[in-house]
């Protein structure tokens, strides 16, 4: 579902990707690890088209991304669905019309399915009864399974996680990453978590990827990961 081979980005003469090669199939959640600036997010968006490699190739369901036009690149973006790292609801929308939104901009759901399916959507992530909240009346995890829901709301293939866990209690933490892997897997979605939250990534990954210095140092199976005799990996790990 997702393939990126040989990307290359650098920002102002630093590279911050470096040849950069991985495929998730669909189904399948994978976890990008690594410190904080060392290109985690610049790798998600780059998988939603919102940067352009300066060299390699992203194939995301069978569409070459950095080929697309942009009225192309904007239909291709419905497949996926992307949990930004500060949650990003609309402020000024209640939680429900945070929902319908993905829903009227991209789909011709009547007005009565869409209130139907954002219902259904928040009782997903249990928040049923908080549709006319708005997110500043909600806690932080709240408003983080809110985001999952919206995130996921138009069907997407694909499902891009930034951070998930950031500024969530331990318990918070796990189950956010719990209804992650729940509901990707539900929705058989070729899934990156990016995080630097290590005991999360191994509880819900299926694989992981470990960044450092715009290459993955590590990859594979938790088992493979831990059994790295990379250096920075091995520190990464000790935390
Ligand atoms: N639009 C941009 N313009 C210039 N530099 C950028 C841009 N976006 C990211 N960078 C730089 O690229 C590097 C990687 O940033 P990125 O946000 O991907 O890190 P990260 O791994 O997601 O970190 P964190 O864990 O703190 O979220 C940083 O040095 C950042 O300053
Ligand atoms: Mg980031």
């Amino acid at each position: 579902m997702i393939q990126v081979a040989g990307l290359t980005k650098a920002f102002g003469g630093s590279k911050v990707l470096d040849g950069v090669s991985f495929a998730v199939p669909p189904g399948e959640l994978v976890a990008l690890m690594g410190l904080s600036g060392t290109g985690k997010s610049v790798l998600l968006l780059h998988i939603i088209g919102l940067l352009t490699p300066d060299a390699g190739t992203i194939t995301v369901d069978g569409e070459h991304i950095t080929e697309l036009s942009e009225r192309k690149l904007l239909a291709f973006r419905r497949k996926v669905g992307y949990l930004f790292q500060d949650g990003a609801l609309y402020d000024f929308m209640t939680v429900g019309e945070n929902l319908a939104f993905p829903l009227k901009e991209h789909t011709r759901l009547k007005a009565a399915d869409i209130r139907a399916k954002s219902a259904a959507y928040l009782k997903m992530v249990d928040l049923d009864g908080a549709a006319d909240k708005y997110p500043s009346e909600l806690s932080g995890g709240m408003r983080k399974r809110a985001a999952l829901a919206r995130a996921l709301i138009t069907d997407v293939k694909v499902l891009l996680c930034d951070e998930p866990t950031s500024g969530l209690d331990p318990i918070r933490s796990r189950d956010i990453s719990l209804l992650i892997r729940e509901l990707s897997k539900k929705a058989g979605c070729a899934t990156v978590v990016a995080t630097h939250d290590i005991v999360n990534a191994f509880r819900i990954a299926d694989r992981a990827f470990v960044l450092d210095r715009g290459r993955f140092a590590a990859q594979g199976t938790e088992q493979e990961v831990r059994g790295s005799a990379d250096p920075f990996v091995k520190e990464f790990l000790a935390g």
